[in-house]
């Protein structure tokens, strides 16, 4: 089920409210909105769009995985829409765990809190699909669909698709348990493969090659002769260069 709002504050806390208030249906419902007043990114950044120029959604799923499994949903996620964008022969590229890049500018973000009581996940997208500028502050690492290409995005034809792409992943994942099989398609997108990355780890930053991600999605970084494993929620990567 899709459910189409004007505006709202933010379609995570939207569907965080219908859960609160009862709402404990097991199938996956979508959220999407023309514009947010408070939309939210990850790391407690705001997230701000122009009302209609970016499709903005969120989904409600209940996980068939353990509550800290749930990190891959989001690579998942990121793999369908990816796919999705493809398929409109839009090629774009991963930024592990979880940005989508066009060039070496990012288009889309995702944002997946989970709903501990409620055991549900969140998971928030936010794609700069037809912006004609992006603000001065973002320039250099943000972009949009329309500025890189000259494509105006149907926003209803691109959720239907990444809704589609998104379940059918989602089902192999659950499966296994695991992104055994997703792995190699994941690895295909990632921007980073094989290239030299920078670990933003709290406890010390480092270099090392990316070597793809493990069935759990987090990322091998081989630094020193050996091969370290990234978890999404713990440390960021930067390519060496910058934000790709
Ligand atoms: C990021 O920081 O990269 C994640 C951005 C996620 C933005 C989307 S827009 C739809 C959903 N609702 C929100 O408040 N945030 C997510």
């Amino acid at each position: 089920m899709i459910i189409n709002l004007d505006e709202v504050d933010s379609t995570n806390e939207y569907l965080k409210r219908m859960v609160n208030d009862g709402y404990d249906s097991d199938e996956m419902l979508t959220v999407t909105a023309q514009f947010q007043t408070a939309g939210k990114g990850r790391r407690g950044r705001q997230w701000f769009s122009d009302p209609g120029t970016a499709l903005m959604f969120s989904v409600l799923v209940k996980p068939k995985l353990a509550i800290d499994d749930c990190s891959m949903i989001t690579l998942i996620m990121a793999m369908a829409v990816r796919q999705s964008l493809k398929d409109m022969n839009i090629e774009t590229l991963i930024k592990w765990p979880n940005d989508i890049v066009l060039g070496d500018k990012k288009i889309c973000g995702i944002l997946t809190e989970a709903l501990l009581e409620s055991e549900r996940i969140i998971v928030g997208v936010g794609i700069n699909t037809n912006q004609e500028s992006i603000p001065d502050e973002l320039k250099e690492s943000a972009t949009s669909i329309l500025i890189e290409t000259d494509d105006c995005i149907d926003h209803d034809s691109l959720l239907e698709s990444i809704i589609y792409n998104f379940e059918k992943l989602l089902e192999k994942l659950f499966k296994n348990g695991d992104m055994s099989d997703l792995k190699s398609e994941y690895e295909q997108g990632l921007v980073s493969l094989d290239k030299e990355v920078t670990v933003l780890d709290p406890a010390g930053e480092y270099n090392g090659i990316c070597k793809g991600i493990d069935n759990r999605g987090q990322l091998i970084v081989s630094h020193e002769g050996q091969e370290t494993y990234v978890y999404a929620g713990e440390v960021s990567v930067r390519g060496i260069y910058g934000y790709v």
